[in-house]
Parts: structure tokens; sequence; C-alpha cells
């Protein structure tokens, strides 16, 4: 990866997908041309912008005035921050609204927030009128490397997390670098998780420059849209290849069997957000890896004090209020991926870089693994 430049123009990051082709513009300060760029696309369209309660305070207006600059009507629509959002009775909340709003086919829904928003007003914009056109403009660093990119829409189930949603590839993702600046730390560092895991599951020369120039994309520097431009292109390669995950889609689950396992053990609460248990699995993918004689000591010890170095869990000790016992984690695995016939699938590594999928995994090697991390907790 060479040193990124100072770009004068937006990064454009295209996601090829035919009919539903569209650009991710990467910038420091994008949400002033949110108005021209939408013109630009759809002249004439009214818009109703969806967020939630904390990005409408920071982030609103600065979206509403773009839009009125460019002489765009616009409403807002504002639901609580927070997972719980991602609620039949919000979807409901946010659909009527788009209604009342008189948004119709030609006009836009805009998602303004991190993944909760980007999945709900995507939903809903999948929904109302079988289908409305909409723009993500990203405001957590999640969002803007993961959920803003490939299409995924949805809501929970009392079942489990997006068991409701539907694909609906948004027309425009603006990604303006500055509004990460309000995010708290611990939601960046977090997302952080991911964007690690674009190097380690498939771009071994991303990773290396990340280990070098983390700390600028932490203060916001030039290296920040460049770190998100190439998570946006990995992805959206990735997606284009593989839009409904049937095969090669899957790597970007890497550390995620361990981590979901770890986030249930935590109740999906504060305790342990979703990027922290990603690196936590991430950790543990590689060290299963190892233990396998895939990979070397050497690589996961790698991949493990890189994510320790930027704050991010890499012991199950580290995890505030400690994790379940080995048979109810084996059961929270079981319930991330079905097990058949005592076999589990992981996606597993053959060094820094190189992910792969492993269908042919037995329920009771990962057992012996975990329960040896237990005790060693
Ligand atoms: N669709 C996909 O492909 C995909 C991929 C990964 C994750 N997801 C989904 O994304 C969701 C998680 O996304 P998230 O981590 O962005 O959570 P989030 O949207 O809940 O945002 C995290 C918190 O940060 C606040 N916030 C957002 N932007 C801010 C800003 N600029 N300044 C200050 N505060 C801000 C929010 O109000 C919220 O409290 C999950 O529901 C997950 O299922 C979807
Ligand atoms: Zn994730």
């Amino acid at each position: 990866m060479t040193a990124p430049l100072r770009h004068a123009e937006p990064i454009v990051v295209p996601v090829t997908l035919g009919a539903r082709a569209y650009d991710i513009v990467i910038s420091r300060g994008l949400i002033a041309c949110l108005g021209e760029r939408i013109k630009a696309l759809r002249p004439g369209a009214k818009t109703a912008i969806v967020t939630d309660a904390t990005v409408a305070k920071r982030h609103l207006g600065a979206a509403e005035n773009a839009l009125k600059a460019a002489g765009i009507k616009s409403s807002a629509i504002v639901v609580p921050e927070g997972e719980g959002s991602k609620s039949y009775a919000t979807f409901e909340t946010v659909c009527e609204a788009i209604i009342a709003a008189r948004i119709e086919r030609g006009d836009l829904v805009i998602a303004l927030g991190g993944g909760v928003i980007g999945d709900l007003a995507g939903f809903a914009a999948a929904s109302v009128r079988r289908g409305l056109d909409f723009v993500q403009v990203s405001t957590t660093l999640l969002a803007q490397v993961d959920s803003s990119v490939g299409g995924k829409t949805g809501i929970n189930s009392r079942h489990g997390k997006n068991l409701v949603g539907a694909f609906h590839q948004p027309i425009l993702v603006i990604t303006d670098t500055a509004l990460l600046d309000t995010l708290p730390q611990r939601e960046f560092r977090a997302g952080y998780a991911e964007v690690a895991k674009y190097g380690l599951l498939g771009d071994a020369a991303f990773f290396t420059w990340l280990e070098a120039n983390w700390q600028e994309v932490f203060s916001g520097g030039p290296a920040r849209e460049h770190a998100i431009a190439v998570c946006c292109r990995d992805k959206a390669g990735i997606v284009a290849r593989d839009e409904r995950e049937t095969g090669e889609r899957a790597l970007l689950n890497l550390g995620h069997t361990f981590g979901h396992a770890l986030e249930a053990g935590a109740g999906f609460s504060g305790r342990l957000l979703h990027g922290e248990a990603v690196a936590l699995g991430m950790v543990l993918a590689f060290d299963f890896s190892a233990r396998k004689g895939l990979i070397g000591e050497a690589d996961s010890a790698r991949a493990r004090t890189h994510l320790a170095s930027v704050g991010l869990p890499t012991h199950l000790k580290d995890v505030p209020g400690g994790v379940p016992g080995i048979d109810a984690l084996m059961d929270l695995i079981a319930q991330d991926k079905k097990v058949k016939r005592g076999k589990l699938t992981f996606i597993l590594v053959r060094g820094i870089g190189q992910a792969f999928v492993e269908n042919d995994v037995s329920a009771a090697e990962v057992r012996a693994f975990m329960a040896d991390k237990l005790s060693s907790a």
C-alpha cells in the first residue's frame, strides 16, 4: 500500500453491480455537498432524512442546510438511538412517516447515521411503495467501512438479529470522514476492528500499512480517508463477485462466529460492543488456525499485537464482567452457525490476509480449544 496523498478531490469507490451500481464518495467535509450531489443524481426529488436522536443533535442541521442550499425539500424522521430501533415498532413509525412526508417513486430516503439507521431506513426504503431509492450518509466508522457497502438492510426479530430484511442497494453513499470526529472514542475503536478485518482476511499489504499508520486513522488525517477507501474497495470487490453471500462474501465473517458468541454472552450490552467482540473473535480465529497448524504463532501474535495496540480487547479476560462457561459458549457458537453432524463452519486463515471458509471444523475441537482459552483466562 503506497502512502496516501492528500486528495483535493473526493475519493470515489464504485460498487459495480450492473443496474444497481452506485458510488461511495469519501472526503472530509463532504456533507456540505450533499444537496449538490443529490441534485445531480435525482433532479427535482424530495427527501426524507431518517436519523437517530444523537446524530440529529450533531449533524442533522448540516445535512438540512446542504439540501436547502441546493433547493431540495427535506423532512426529518428522528428515532431513538441504539439497536432497539431495529424493531417492528420503529420500522412502522419510519414507514408511516415516509408516506406522510409524501415521498414517492423518484423521491429519496436519506439514512443519516450509523449501521442501525442504515439498516432500518434502508429496509423502510426497500418496503415503502415496493422500493424507494435511498442515499446513505454514514456517521460511524463501522457504517463507513462495512454496513453502507453491500445493500443488506433489515431489523431484528425476537428470534435473533437481522432476521427480517431485504437486499436493497443505495444509489449513493456519502462518506464524510469529519463526521467521525464527534463519535465517542470507544465506538471509533470498535469500528476499527472491522478496518483491521479487511487486512487480516484478504489484504496483507493493507494490514502492514495499518500497523504503520493507525494513529493517523484515529486522529483524522488523510490516512483516515485512505483506510476507509481501501475497506470500501475491498468489500465492494467481494460484494460485486458474490452479492447474495453464496461463497466469498462469507469471508467478511472472519472473527464473527467466536465474536457473536461473546457478544450474545454479554447480552448484546454496552459491556462488549460488536467491534470489540469481533477483535477478540479474530484473535481466536488466528489462534485456532495456529493450533490446527495452518499458520505459525508469529502470525497470530502479529494480529493480536496490532489489535491490542489500538486498545481493542484481545484476551477473554479483557471482557468486563467475564465470559460464559464452556457449555454456554458452545451453545452460543452452535446457534450462530448451524452444526451439521458435529461439524461447524468457520473462517480460518493460512496467513495474514489469507482467510478461507472451512466447513469441516469439529465441534469437539472447538470445544477443547475454547476450554483451554477459558482456563488460561
Ligand atoms: N447491513 C450491513 O451489512 C451491516 C454490517 C455490519 C453491521 N450492521 C449493523 O450495524 C449496526 C451497528 O452499527 P453502528 O455500530 O454504526 O451502531 P449505531 O448506528 O447504533 O451507532 C452507534 C452509536 O453512535 C452514535 N453515533 C452515530 N454517529 C455518530 C456521530 N457521528 N457522532 C456521535 N455519535 C454518533 C449513535 O447514536 C449510536 O448511539 C448493527 O445493527 C449491525 O447489525 C449492518
Ligand atoms: Zn461485524
